[in-house]
């Protein structure tokens, strides 16, 4: 079991139950609303966690996601069924982070974690032995180590799986007793473990990784899905960046300075453009690069921006200070995309009359 030893001020990455730790006791303190069995705070309340809002009592409850509510309604509600649910959608969609917020609201841990990986082993999702242990007792409680699934079933709590449709098709199908039947066999012991009420599962997957058809249909059939959308406006996006950016500078203690607003609005404008194959006031149709360009890589190249401008720049953010980043993110493929930004830099860059420094300094690091 992994303690917590170090201050929070210390850790680079709290989970989101340290981190909002004290909205979190608020929201359930204050929270009247029916409560299903093991969960720390109602349905109602988990959903204002999620998209913010304000309490009776005038506390502000920050908003973490931003879309629609409906999909975080049916996403909650999904939980307190015995679904388990998917969470699918394009890379840098907020799946890890939505799931990450519902687990600590909900079960108040989001540490009980599954990273699925081509290599990942049935034993990770059911349970494994320790050796010393197993070679000296023989197969004993003792000896047995608990999957995060099977500690989840246990105690009642949520489960998350990461990139489920990574993990192998038949270490996959470990899930299908568990999710059907609630239990986990442990033959070697002649014993089952019985999931307690509150325990269920979120997954997250790519659709743009392997596909979603990897998962096997009596699997899926065991999962609600919910498909997270991109940003759907340039506000929203700018909206997500901004807070985001604040949120990231803050725990990385980067020396204070004022993200200028204009200049996430290009990264931003930059990044749904090429995205969507045209401008943003759709006169002019662009090629796209191949490289996903999501929010999430909007947030990094204003972080590092950021970063660039605190620690050799004048102190605000510029034109040069995201130029480099911005190429990064859309040079996924050295030549091919090197001719989609050079069409986008000349024929769309350069003609806007108030980006005259940012051309330039794409120029510079173009080359
Ligand atoms: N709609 C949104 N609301 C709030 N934050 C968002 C939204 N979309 C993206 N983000 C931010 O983008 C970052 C990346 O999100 P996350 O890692 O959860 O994406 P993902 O969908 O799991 O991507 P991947 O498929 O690559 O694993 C997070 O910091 C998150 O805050
Ligand atoms: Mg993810």
């Amino acid at each position: 079991m992994t303690e917590i030893v170090a201050g929070q001020a210390e850790l680079l990455r709290p989970h989101a139950e340290q981190d909002y730790a004290e909205e979190l006791a608020t929201l359930a303190a204050q929270d009247t609303r029916p409560r299903p069995p093991s969960w720390k705070m109602s349905p109602w309340a988990v959903v204002t966690y999620l998209l913010g809002g304000e309490l009776e009592d005038g506390t502000v409850i920050t908003p973490k996601y931003v879309g629609p509510r409906r999909l975080m309604e049916v996403a909650v509600a999904t939980l307190a069924t015995d679904r388990a649910l998917l969470l699918l959608g394009v890379p840098g969609t907020a799946k890890t982070w939505v799931s990450e917020h519902l687990s600590a609201a909900i079960s108040g841990t989001s540490t009980l974690l599954i990273q699925g990986t081509s290599g990942t082993p049935e034993e990770a999702i059911r349970y494994g032995w320790n050796y010393a242990r197993l070679l000296a007792e023989g197969p004993t409680a003792g000896a047995l180590v608990p999957s995060p699934v099977m500690t989840a079933m246990e105690s009642g709590r949520i489960v998350r799986v990461e990139e489920l449709t990574r993990i192998p098709a038949d270490v996959q199908d470990a899930l299908i007793t568990v999710l059907s039947e609630k239990t986990l066999p442990v033959p070697e012991l002649g014993i089952e473990i019985q999931a307690t009420k509150g325990f269920n599962l979120i997954a997250t997957a790519n659709d743009r990784d392997r596909g979603v058809n990897d998962l096997s249909s009596a699997l899926r059939r065991r999962f609600n899905t919910v498909v997270l959308p991109l940003p759907a406006s340039e506000e929203d996006e700018v909206a997500i960046v901004t807070r985001r950016v604040e949120q990231l500078g803050a725990s990385l203690e980067l020396p204070k300075i004022p993200a200028t607003v204009d200049e996430i609005r290009r990264v931003v404008t930059v990044f749904r453009e090429l995205r969507s194959g045209a401008t943003s006031d759709g006169r002019t149709k662009l090629k796209s690069p191949s490289g996903t360009l999501s929010t999430a890589e909007a947030i990094s190249v204003v972080t590092n921006g950021l970063a660039l401008a605190a620690h050799f720049g004048n102190g605000t953010l510029g034109p040069s200070d995201v130029a480099a980043g911005i190429l990064g993110s859309v040079l996924k493929d050295p030549v091919a995309d090197k001719v989609v930004w050079t069409e986008y830099l000349e024929a769309v860059v350069r003609e806007r009359e108030d980006w005259s420094d940012f051309y330039r300094a794409c120029r510079e690091v173009t080359g």
